[in-house]
Formats: structure tokens, sequence, C-alpha cells
């Protein structure tokens, strides 16, 4: 199993949420959280007065798959958040050791996403 954590920009989320659903992978978390990249500071002005800001509003998904669906989730997030430009964000790939569904007590690849034997709820 694996980690995807992807750093992205917020409007490249409702795109990447909805291709993920129609591909089987519904399952996932975001935080909302400030981070900064490779470059300085941005300047802003705020009230005649010049503000260094280091650290810039991006949106953190996490989302756990079985091996052989990585690449897709991998896939999808650059395709839907590569602008081209500076900050477009980053994807780290993590090792997870274990998954357990709390409900049932379940665990393993099967309580991650969808899987066409699971039931779905009404
Ligand atoms: N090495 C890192 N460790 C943890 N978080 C990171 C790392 N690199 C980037 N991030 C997170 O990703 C966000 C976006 O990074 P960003 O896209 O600016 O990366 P970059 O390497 O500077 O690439 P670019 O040149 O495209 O801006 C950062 O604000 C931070 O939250
Ligand atoms: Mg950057």
């Amino acid at each position: 199993m694996k980690m995807i954590t992807a750093f992205i920009r917020h409007e490249a989320f409702e795109p990447i949420r909805q291709d993920l659903l129609e591909k089987g992978i519904p399952s996932l978390s975001i935080t909302e959280v400030k981070g900064s990249g490779r470059q300085k500071g941005v300047v802003e002005h705020y009230r005649g007065a010049s503000l260094s800001v280091n650290v810039r509003p991006k949106l953190k998904i996490e989302c756990v798959v079985d091996d052989h669906e990585k690449d897709v989730v991998v896939e999808t997030i650059l395709k839907h958040a590569r602008t081209g430009s500076i900050g477009d964000g980053k994807i780290f790939v993590l090792p997870v050791e274990e998954a357990i569904r709390i409900r049932t007590g379940e665990d393993g690849g099967e309580v991650l996403q969808l899987h066409e034997a699971s039931e779905m709820p009404s």
C-alpha cells in the first residue's frame, strides 16, 4: 500500500477529486496547509508596509491506495495540478504498513477504496 501526499493549488482539487472518483478512488483526505517551496519569500505590500510572505496557502491531499493504483493517482494529480508556473506543488509517495477499517476490523488493501465486492452505502 502507498500513501500519495500532494501539495497543490486549491483550484486543482475539485477536478482531481472528480477524476479519482470516476476511476474508483473515492477515499481521500484534505488539509489546508501553509508552506514554502524553493523560492524565497514573496514581498507583499500592506498598508504602506512591505511584508515578506514566507509561506503560502496550499491544499494537502492524502490518498492511500493499493500498490497497483499508485500510478493512476499520481497521473491524475499531475494532469490537473500542473499549470507550468512556479508553485504548482509537489507529490510524495510513502509506504503504508497497515490499514484497518474501524467499523468491521477488516484490514489490508480491500478497505482502502471501492472494490466490486464491497458493499455500497445507500
Ligand atoms: N520538500 C518539501 N517538503 C515538504 N513540503 C514541501 C516540499 N516542497 C514543497 N512542499 C510543499 O509544497 C508546496 C508547493 O511547493 P512548490 O510548488 O513551490 O515547490 P518548488 O519545489 O518550489 O517548485 P516550483 O519551482 O514549481 O515552485 C509548498 O508550499 C510546501 O507546502
Ligand atoms: Mg516554489
